[in-house]
C-alpha cells in the first residue's frame, strides 16, 4: 500500500513546498495588520479586553517585572495527530518528528525556566478533521471563535485534555495552505474575561499546527525551512504573548500604540520579511521599521515572522509576561 501511495504524497509535498516558498515572499503590504491570518488567529478585538483583564487581575505578586527568580515549571503537552488514513498518519506524525519538536520547545523555553513533558500522543484517522481544519479561517467572525469551523470544534472537544494547564497541539493539513504554519484562536485571558468562555474551552483552546511545520519534514527542502519554531511561536500565543510587530490594535504599519505590551521589544511597524535567502544566522539582517524610535526590528525573536534560522530568543520582558500570564490563567505558578 505504501509504495503506491508514496509518490502521490511526495507530489503533494512538492506542491506544498513550492507554495511555501512563494508565500514567504510576502511584501510589506501582504503582512498588513488587518489580515486575520497574519495574526495567527488572534483578532485585534480580543487584545484590548484581555489586556485590560490582565492589568486588573495580576495583582502585586505578578507586577514586579524585576523579580525574575521564576520557579521551574513543567508543562504537559499532548500531540493529536490527525490524518486522512494510516499512510498519512505514519508520514506526518512520526515519533522522531515529535521528539525533535520537544527538543526545540525545551531549548526555546529553558530561559523562561519551562520544561515540557510529553504526555499523550493520539493518532486519529478522520478525513474531515484532516482536510477541513482552517477552512474559512480568514472569513470567520473572529470575535466569535465558537461559531467557527464546526469540525475543528468537534475535533478539539473529542481529543483535548480539557485542562487549561495542558497544551494540546492538533496536527492537521491546514486548508489555507502551508504558508499558515499554525494558529490559536484565543489569548488565555479570553476565558477569564467572560465566564461563559470557560465552558467553551474544550472546543477552542490549544494550538492548531500544520503538519509541515513539525521538524524532520520528509522532503529535505521543507525540512530546511521548518525546524520546529512555528510551534514555539504559537505556544507563545497560547501563553498570551503577542507579535513584536503588534496585531492591528493600532493603525496598520504604525509605530504608535501599545504594540505587544512588552517594554524591551523595540517598536516595530510590521513583520520582518525580505530575509528569504537567510540560511545562516549571520544572514539575518534586521530592518528598522520605526527609524525614529530606538531599536532595530526583532528579527531574532520567536514572536516576529523571520525565517526560522533567525529565531532564537524571547526577551526578559516577554519571559516575565509569559510567566505572569501562565500563573494567572493557566495555574502554572511563576514563583
Ligand atoms: C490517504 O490520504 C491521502 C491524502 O489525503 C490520499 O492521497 C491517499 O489516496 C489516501 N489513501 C488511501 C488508501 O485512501
Ligand atoms: C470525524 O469528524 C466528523 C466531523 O467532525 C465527526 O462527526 C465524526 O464523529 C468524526 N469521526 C471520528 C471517528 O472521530
Ligand atoms: C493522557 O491520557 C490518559 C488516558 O486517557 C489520561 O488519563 C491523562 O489525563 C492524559 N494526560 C494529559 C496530560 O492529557
Ligand atoms: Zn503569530
Amino acid at each position: 500500500m505504501r509504495s503506491s501511495l508514496f509518490p502521490f504524497i511526495l507530489a503533494a509535498l512538492a506542491l506544498h513546498v513550492a507554495k511555501v516558498n512563494s508565500a514567504f515572499t510576502f511584501g510589506k503590504h501582504d503582512h498588513s495588520h488587518s489580515s486575520y491570518g497574519g495574526s495567527c488567529g488572534i483578532h485585534p478585538t480580543q487584545i484590548a479586553s484581555t489586556e485590560e483583564h490582565f492589568q486588573k487581575h495580576k495583582g502585586n505578586r505578578l507586577s514586579d517585572s524585576h523579580n525574575t527568580d521564576y520557579a521551574w515549571a513543567t508543562i504537559a503537552i499532548n500531540f493529536h495527530i490527525v490524518g486522512s488514513n494510516q499512510t498519512v498518519l505514519d508520514i506526518i506524525g512520526r515519533d522522531e518528528r515529535i521528539e525533535a519538536q520537544m527538543k526545540v520547545l525545551d531549548e526555546a523555553y529553558a530561559p523562561a525556566r519551562i520544561q515540557w513533558k510529553l504526555a499523550n500522543v493520539t493518532r486519529t484517522i478522520n478525513e474531515t478533521w484532516w482536510a477541513k481544519t482552517g477552512e474559512g479561517l480568514f472569513d470567520e467572525d473572529p470575535t466569535r471563535p465558537l461559531d467557527a469551523n464546526p469540525s475543528e470544534r468537534e475535533m478539539k472537544e473529542s481529543l483535548s485534555a480539557r485542562d487549561s494547564s495542558v497544551l494540546d497541539v492538533f496536527v492537521v493539513d491546514l486548508v489555507p495552505g502551508p504558508s499558515l504554519g499554525g494558529y490559536v484562536r484565543t489569548l488565555p485571558g479570553w476565558y477569564a474575561d467572560d465566564p461563559k468562555h470557560e465552558l467553551e474551552r474544550d472546543q477552542v483552546d490549544g494550538v492548531i499546527l500544520n503538519w509541515n511545520a513539525l521538524p524532520l519534514h520528509p522532503q529535505p527542502s521543507a525540512a530546511e525551512i521548518f525546524t520546529g519554531k512555528v510551534l514555539v511561536h504559537e505556544v507563545g500565543h497560547w501563553m498570551g504573548l503577542l507579535h513584536t510587530f503588534g496585531h492591528g490594535h493600532e493603525a496598520p504599519g504604525s509605530c504608535e500604540g501599545p504594540g505587544d505590551y512588552v517594554d524591551d521589544t523595540p517598536t516595530q511597524a510590521y513583520a520582518t520579511h525580505g530575509q528569504l535567502t537567510a540560511k545562516t544566522l549571520e544572514q539575518c539582517i534586521p530592518q528598522d521599521s520605526c527609524p525614529d524610535i530606538p531599536g532595530l526590528d526583532s528579527i531574532n525573536n520567536y514572536m516576529d515572522y523571520a525565517p526560522e534560522v533567525c529565531q532564537h530568543e524571547f526577551t526578559p520582558g516577554q519571559i516575565w509576561r509569559l510567566r505572569a500570564l501562565l500563573d494567572l490563567y493557566r495555574q502554572i505558578p511563576a514563583y
